[in-house]
């Protein structure tokens, strides 16, 4: 399968992203290691930082676009109690070595009920996603009032050595060790895909039409990621606004 010739759009997105990490899922814990040079458990502990998420937190916290399952074992780690959704069987799969809690599902139509969630949680997802206005959409009905949503994804980081030194890395050297390790062509649609992902106005526009609050874009390691963070109102708050 040819992943780089365009971007693909709608349900020929769907099916294409889906096929694509049912192919790399054997390999992809060890590739996500290899091309984040070991960064990737770092960004996802700095997101639960940012998500709030203390210690022995008793309500489900979503991993949306789980894969396999990496934030749910960072989760576990503060025993936190996780549910993972994906949309490839292959990724879920390789996660059942490690966890029980995964789900087949779309991120634009979960299979879970209102105000079910405390927190919702997800990684390199962003730009995967079909219609990620419909995914946000489906993130604040799950959430219960108050809970907070963080996505981590690349970024593109602000300082031009950064910036060259992550274009070679993500253009050349990601696809030729993607090659040497699992799929060369999925590995090269790895930089294309970050066209897809929304600017931080859009973002915040996006999520204050859904009616998130406190959208707002956070970067690590110098901009190399980037967090998409926003919030659900409390009760409380909703409450207070109804008095003022
Ligand atoms: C780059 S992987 C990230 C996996 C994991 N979250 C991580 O942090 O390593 C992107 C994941 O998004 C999933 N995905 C893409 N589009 C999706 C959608 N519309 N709904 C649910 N999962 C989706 C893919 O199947 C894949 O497992």
């Amino acid at each position: 399968m040819n992943y780089i010739s365009s971007l693909p759009q709608g349900n020929d997105k769907t099916f294409f992203v889906q096929q694509m990490f049912n192919e790399v899922a054997e390999k992809y814990d060890l590739l996500n290691s290899v091309i984040s040079l070991g960064l990737d458990t770092y960004w996802r502990k700095r997101t639960l930082e940012m998500l709030m998420i203390p210690s022995n937190y008793k309500k489900p916290v979503l991993d949306l676009a789980c894969g396999t399952g990496d934030f749910m074992e960072a989760l576990i780690k503060i025993n936190a109690t996780a549910v993972g959704i994906d949309l490839s069987m292959g990724m879920l799969r390789n996660g059942k070595k490690r966890q029980n809690d995964l789900i087949q599902g779309k991120g634009e139509m979960l299979p879970l009920k209102d105000n079910s969630v405390g927190a919702v949680v997800s990684g390199f997802a962003v730009r995967n996603f079909t219609d990620l206005k419909a995914v946000l959409e489906e993130a604040f009905r799950v959430l219960m009032p108050g809970g907070r949503m963080a996505l981590l994804d690349v970024a593109q980081p602000n300082s031009k050595l950064l910036k060259l030194a992550n274009g070679i890395w993500f253009n050349h050297a990601v696809p030729f060790i993607g090659g040497l390790l699992s799929n060369k062509n999925a590995y090269a649609y790895l930089p294309k895909s970050v066209g897809y992902l929304p600017g931080e106005s859009e973002f915040k526009e996006l999520a204050k039409a859904i009616g998130f609050h406190h959208a707002l874009r956070r970067e690590i390691s110098g901009g190399l990621v980037q967090v998409f963070l926003a919030s659900k109102h409390s009760e409380d708050d909703t409450q207070k606004s109804s008095h003022d």
